[in-house]
């Protein structure tokens, strides 16, 4: 019994110790989580409602044709579903800097029996998206992620069609975690205007517009 408590405490403080130095290390250097851990990733958290993939892609009110791009889509946990829902006459462009982690999800779509997805190997900042193409665009903890996150969002600002969504998702066990005022003061700068927030200060998902200009 004794043992057990002193190996799950030595866990929790080896796993909070990890967390601490990879945030700090991220600060100097990209340091995204690594493709062997896409099994974590695509663990559906019972902890915290915002970041399941159901719970993205339901407030998303996506409809058929729609175009959305998945900035940071990891092992597809969100692409294959937000596929499915645009259907056929729509398209979703999954996008990572790391080809491990493209290559997961590509295996995912391929088993899902879908071919309205397209991938692309790059640094969402790099300036690889293309223009006023997409209506939705997510970023499920990914921001903490990316060294120049206003470079990140300003260039998925230009890739969104104007009155496009981003969808932003945060949580305090990722330790990339942003806080929902530094991602709405950075999206500001770039252009966004807040249009709705689900969940709380320590896990929340946070949709943001760009403007509508006529
Ligand atoms: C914690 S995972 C989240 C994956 C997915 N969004 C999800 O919620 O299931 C973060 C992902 O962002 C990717 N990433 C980090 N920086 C990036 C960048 N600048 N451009 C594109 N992808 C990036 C990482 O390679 C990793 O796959």
């Amino acid at each position: 019994m004794q043992f057990g408590i002193t190996t799950l405490f030595g866990i929790l403080v080896f796993a909070i110790v990890t967390g601490i130095v990879w945030r700090l290390a991220s600060r100097r250097r990209e340091l995204p989580c690594p493709a062997w851990l896409h099994w974590c990733v695509e663990l559906d958290n019972p902890f915290t409602k915002t970041n399941r993939a159901a719970f993205i892609v339901e407030h998303l009110r996506l409809e058929e044709g729609m175009a959305v791009l998945d900035a940071g889509c990891g092992p597809g946990r969100l692409t294959v579903p937000v596929a499915k829902l645009v259907g056929a006459s729509g398209v979703v462009v999954a996008v990572d800097v790391q080809s491990g982690m493209l290559d997961r999800a590509r295996q995912k779509v391929a088993a899902s029996g879908l071919n309205n997805v397209q991938f692309l190997n790059a640094a969402i900042g790099d300036g690889k998206l293309p223009n006023t193409c997409f209506d939705r665009a997510l970023l499920i903890t990914v921001l903490g992620e990316i060294i120049d996150p206003k470079a990140a969002l300003k260039e998925i600002f230009n890739a969104l069609k104007p009155g496009g969504i981003l969808s932003v998702t945060e949580v305090i066990f990722d330790p990339h975690f942003q806080s929902c005022g530094t991602v709405t003061a950075l999206a500001s700068e770039v252009g966004f205007m807040v249009k709705e927030r689900w969940g709380h200060k320590l896990a929340f998902v946070l949709h943001l517009a760009k403007p509508n200009v006529a």
